[in-house]
């Protein structure tokens, strides 16, 4: 079964959205949660809040956002309870964030880098698998326990 990955954009990283789709369709469940047309006016957070849902609910399971930067997009989509979002853009990263940090979305600036780092990066992320090491899973948690507590109000 082919991994299922919800994928957005806002204006800035549109046409490189859209080329993903294109070349990376063949290999994977893909859902493209826009923008469906390219709106100069349109907004990073709303595509980002897309895909972080569709990832937190569990109707996806990785995401992969695109914006000028990678940097709004990435601010907006960790959020969403459950998003473990970061801008990558170098393939250690890329795949290192799942195999140690369970990453479950990427972020990519499309003014930044081009089409074939951008497929590299996006494969390398897709294909990487969480590392259940103890040392691993106790970081993760640490990590929860921050969103958890400032869930409940706390600081
Ligand atoms: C949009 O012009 C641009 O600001 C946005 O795509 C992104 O780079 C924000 O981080």
């Amino acid at each position: 079964m082919k991994l299922a990955m919800a994928i957005g954009a806002d204006h800035g990283g549109f046409d490189l959205k859209n080329e993903l789709v294109e070349r990376l369709r063949a290999d994977y469940d893909i859902t493209d949660l826009g923008a469906r047309t390219l709106d100069s006016g349109d907004d990073y957070p709303d595509f980002a809040e897309a895909v972080a849902r569709a990832v937190a609910s569990g109707r996806a399971q990785r995401g992969i956002l695109v914006c000028g930067s990678g940097v709004g997009a990435c601010i907006a989509a960790n959020k969403v309870p459950g998003i473990r979002a970061a801008l990558c853009h170098d393939s250690y990263s890329a795949h290192q964030g799942v195999e140690h940090d369970d990453m479950n979305v990427l972020c990519l600036g499309a003014r930044v880098i081009g089409p074939e780092l951008a497929v590299e990066l996006s494969r390398a992320f897709l294909e990487a698998q969480f590392v259940s090491e103890e040392r691993f899973i106790r970081r993760r948690e640490k990590v929860l326990a921050i969103e958890r507590q400032a869930l409940q109000g706390g600081m």
